[in-house]
């Protein structure tokens, strides 16, 4: 059957970090939403069986990390490695930033850091609930976008 989900792509790729203790991650995530403007509250659908999930819950917060064209190798390094087993920042060539409770992403045109308000089970990914407690805008930069798959585009 088709992937009905793929109806609403192309869909913005964003890089999220998290982070506990002294273990972090950064991981691709095209289910990335506003939920609402005031509180500035924002959804990340997580696959539970992902490392950035169980680091997103231990350290509740997230950083939601824009990242433009230039970025699409970085991306994907993030997004097809696992933090268990790699230090991504090395790996992808990217700058720690630090926010308030986590590492934000130099690189990236604007970083939204959020901490983590509430937490659902949706079928097989964890829907996490933010809020924005430190926006980052850096510089003006088109956005990169998931068509479908491994294929990206920029708008
Ligand atoms: C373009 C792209 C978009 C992705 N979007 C999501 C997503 O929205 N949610 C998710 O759970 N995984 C998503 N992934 C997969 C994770 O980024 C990938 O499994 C990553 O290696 C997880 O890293 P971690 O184990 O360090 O958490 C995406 C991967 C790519 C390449």
């Amino acid at each position: 059957m088709e992937k009905m989900y793929h109806l609403l792509y192309p869909m913005r790729v964003c890089l999220i970090t998290s982070k506990h203790e002294e273990k972090e991650s950064i991981m691709a995530a095209s289910w990335v939403f506003p939920l609402s403007m005031d509180p500035p509250l924002f959804g990340l659908s997580v696959a539970e069986k992902r490392y950035s999930c169980d680091l997103i819950r231990k350290g509740k917060a997230f950083g939601i990390n824009i990242p433009h064209a230039a970025l699409e190798e970085a991306m994907i390094i993030c997004g097809t490695n696992s933090g268990r087993d790699v230090d991504k920042f090395e790996k992808a060539n990217l700058t720690r930033d630090e926010g308030k409770k986590i590492p934000l992403i130099q690189e990236c045109p604007v970083s939204i850091e959020c901490e983590l308000v509430e937490e659902h089970k949706t079928g097989d990914h964890i829907l996490f609930v933010g809020k924005a407690i430190e926006v980052r805008k850096r510089f003006e930069e088109k956005g990169l976008y998931q068509v479908r798959g491994m294929e990206f585009t920029s708008l």
